[in-house]
């Protein structure tokens, strides 16, 4: 039996991926294609006076031009995440309103995208001008709706009895900025009508059975009647789980002018139209007793909202899970701005809200002159104090003692600004990561062919994240062959239903349904190894052994919570007079349940670690609040780490393989490596510099 899973194996899709010949959504050759470009509001807030398209039906080129006088035909899907979900309840067009900058408000249509630009232009807008609200410090906040089906309020115990009970006590609050989503492909898509109700959609799709489902309602189509194209993504990171409304004026308009039809975002256009995290504050309160012991801990969350939609960045999800206390109170507030609906962004909740607690949890080891590590070893829950259930498979512990070694934490001077090196101070920190283990049901097909491959298929797909090679992987050890002869297909709806490439899923939902499959196609070949099965295949003449299988969770959620730990230990060095912070050093160790695949897996902790640099010095968006704009709007104003800002990254894995949560044992590894990565470098800033950071990003001005 050849050992494959949790060997370092080189992405299958690598190569097309670096040779150019993998195929993003803009880029399907479609014979006839036309080109849509969106005409946006330049106000925040207001209404529509007029609109004249005069000027921009007569130029050269133009086919078409939709504005809310002339919508094109969509029906309002459900809009339920399990059903049909779209990113903003609003559809595009749907009245004379503006709620955002940026806003959809028209779409023109002509032979050339160079043309269907410059005729976007000559459309002229008058509007009923109403000041925006894009500063959070104005907005009012209320308690939002429950989230996917939950309250996010929670008590447990009472929180001013635990807070009196304490010795030391810390109240302090964090804040992010609003984040964007800018993945390295922008959005795009092309809407391919064979006739009046049968649509083809090339977008980049985190989710093509999702995004089938929801085009379908969208047009009053059968399912069966829209198919959604996505074999490659260049990035998503939770913007492309479900259609926007440039997607859906696309396929509207498509059907109209009865032409295939491509509408591709500006990166501009993505400040507005493809998602972002909204900023937060976040409040945490703890009190501990002088041996480190949590008495009490509560988290109040502010976050923002569209006019259009409610999204509320769920960073409570963390605190129940995180350390242990007898009295626990979590609250969130949500405020309606005039920017557009926030979405998913790696990590949403866990990334800001451990942003949060793992900075207060520094503060407090530094008040009570306790080891930061031993105060959350001395913390460390259990069981899930919302859900009541013990975790499954925890090992938090191992990565705090690992990565301790591994970094040489004992090393670390006990005072802030004790460390120096070449005129500039250093500092150490470390902070806790932490995940929820999500999965869903898949099906894969598996065919053997008589020139000795295997071939798996499934709607899953991949966004980077190393999904190809993960079904690969677990079909080459199932079958006993080598990674090279197994061929993998994905990111079409017309395969079997592989299930959502969201919330780190797709390998905890596809492998268990790759080792079934796989089974499933020896024991209809009558055969114990593949190599058997194409013996008999070469004699019979048969085209190949086939075979169809699902997997699903069972009730093992009634008895376990299921969840992935790490930590990070960084450190950075600081030059006072300059104010610059580098990141010098890292290491990070996970509990992910089993590793399918070394190499993939460290990689999507490594680039966890590099968005959380980024996220922790440099992302940050402010809206001009007289235009309701952002004042960073492309790749040259809103700045991530480059390599030049990353450090080597060390990555190594604990734990034991999950089988409770599933047959393959793996719990997921998209998320998780960017959580806790801002609270380890502002950590690190305290050591080197005594200076407390609770706002981020950790710009040069914060430490002159
Ligand atoms: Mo992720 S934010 O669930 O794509």
């Amino acid at each position: 039996m050849n050992k494959v899973v949790g060997t370092a194996v080189s992405r299958k899709d690598g190569r097309a991926k670096v040779m150019g010949t993998a195929t993003y959504a803009a880029e399907h050759q479609i014979p006839g294609l036309v080109h849509g470009y969106l005409v946006t509001s330049s106000i925040a807030n207001g209404q529509i006076k007029s609109i004249d398209i005069s000027a921009a039906k007569k130029a050269s080129g133009v086919i078409a031009v939709f504005t809310h006088e002339n919508a094109p035909k969509m029906f309002m899907p459900t809009n339920d995440f399990m059903t049909s979900k779209i990113y903003e309840a609003r559809l595009p067009l749907s009245d004379d309103k503006i709620h955002y900058a940026g806003q959809i408000i028209g779409l023109v249509v002509a032979d050339t995208f160079e043309r269907a630009r410059d005729a976007a232009h000559l459309v002229k807008v008058e509007y009923a001008t109403q000041k925006p609200l894009v500063e959070v410090i104005k907005a009012s906040f209320k308690e939002p709706p429950p989230q996917f089906g939950e309250e996010l309020k929670f008590e447990k115990g009472n929180f001013a009895t635990g807070l009196a009970s304490a010795t030391t006590k810390l109240t302090a609050t964090y804040k992010t900025s609003t984040e964007m989503h800018a993945p390295m492909e922008p959005h795009a898509t092309i809407a391919h009508w064979q006739d009046a109700n049968s649509l083809t959609i090339y977008e980049p799709s985190q989710w093509v059975l999702g995004s089938q489902r929801t085009y379908a309602d969208l047009f009053g189509l059968p399912s069966e009647r829209v198919r959604v194209v996505t074999p490659f993504l260049g990035g998503a990171f939770g913007s492309k789980a479900f259609p926007w409304p440039h997607g859906i004026l696309c396929a509207a308009a498509a059907r109209q002018v009865q032409r295939p039809l491509k509408v591709v975002l500006s990166r501009r256009q993505m400040t507005a139209n493809a998602g972002h995290r909204s900023e937060t504050e976040q409040t945490i309160r703890l009190g501990a007793t002088a041996d480190g012991s949590l008495t009490a801990i509560a988290h109040e969350v502010k976050s923002y909202t569209s006019p259009v939609d409610v999204f509320t960045e769920p960073c409570t999800g963390i605190t129940p899970v995180m350390y242990t206390a007898p009295n626990l109170q979590l609250k969130q507030e949500l405020a309606v701005l005039n920017i557009g609906t926030p979405t998913f962004m790696r990590g949403p909740g866990e990334n800001p809200g451990l942003w949060a607690m793992e900075s207060a949890m520094d503060e407090l080891a530094w008040m009570l002159k306790i080891d930061p590590v031993e105060l959350r070893l001395k913390n460390e829950t259990k069981e899930h104090q919302r859900q009541g259930k013990p975790f499954s498979a925890k090992h938090f512990a191992d990565c705090l003692r690992v990565g301790a070694e591994q970094f040489d934490w004992k090393d670390r001077p006990k005072q802030p600004r004790s460390l120096t090196r070449d005129g500039k101070l250093v500092g150490w920190g470390m902070a806790a990561s932490t995940f929820p283990g999500l999965r869903t049901k898949a099906s894969v097909k598996v065919r053997l062919l008589p020139d000795g491959t295997a071939h798996l298929l499934t709607a899953g797909n991949d966004m980077g994240t190393g999904a190809y090679t993960v079904v690969a992987v677990t079909a080459a050890e199932a079958l006993g062959l080598p990674v090279e002869q197994v061929r993998v297909e994905l990111g079409d709806s017309l395969l079997p239903d592989g299930g959502l490439a969201g919330g780190s899923q797709m390998t905890a939902s596809l492998v268990p349904a790759v080792m079934s499959a796989c089974q499933q196609v020896l024991k209809t070949a009558n055969a114990k190894t593949a190599q058997e099965a194409f013996a008999t295949l070469r004699q019979s003449k048969r085209a190949a052994f086939e075979a169809i299988a699902s997997s699903a969770p069972g009730d093992e959620a009634k008895k376990w919570a299921f969840q992935s730990w790490g930590a990070h230990f960084c450190e950075v060095s600081v030059d006072e007079e300059i104010g610059r912070l580098r990141v010098t050093r890292w290491v990070s160790v996970m509990d992910i349940g089993r590793v399918i695949n070394s190499k993939t897996a460290a990689s999507q902790v490594r680039g966890g670690v590099i968005m959380g640099i980024g996220q922790a010095l440099m992302e940050e968006c402010h809206l001009d609040p007289n235009i309701g704009y952002p004042v960073v709007y492309d790749l040259a104003t809103y700045h991530f780490p480059a390599h030049a800002d990353t450090p080597r990254i060390e990555v190594a894995f604990v734990g034991e393989p999950d089988l409770n949560f599933n047959p393959g044992g793996a719990r997921g590894v998209g998320e998780i490596g960017i959580t806790g990565v801002s609270a380890a470098i502002a950590n690190a800033v305290y050591h080197a510099t005594g200076k407390r950071i609770r706002d981020l990003p950790i710009t040069p001005d914060k430490l002159i």
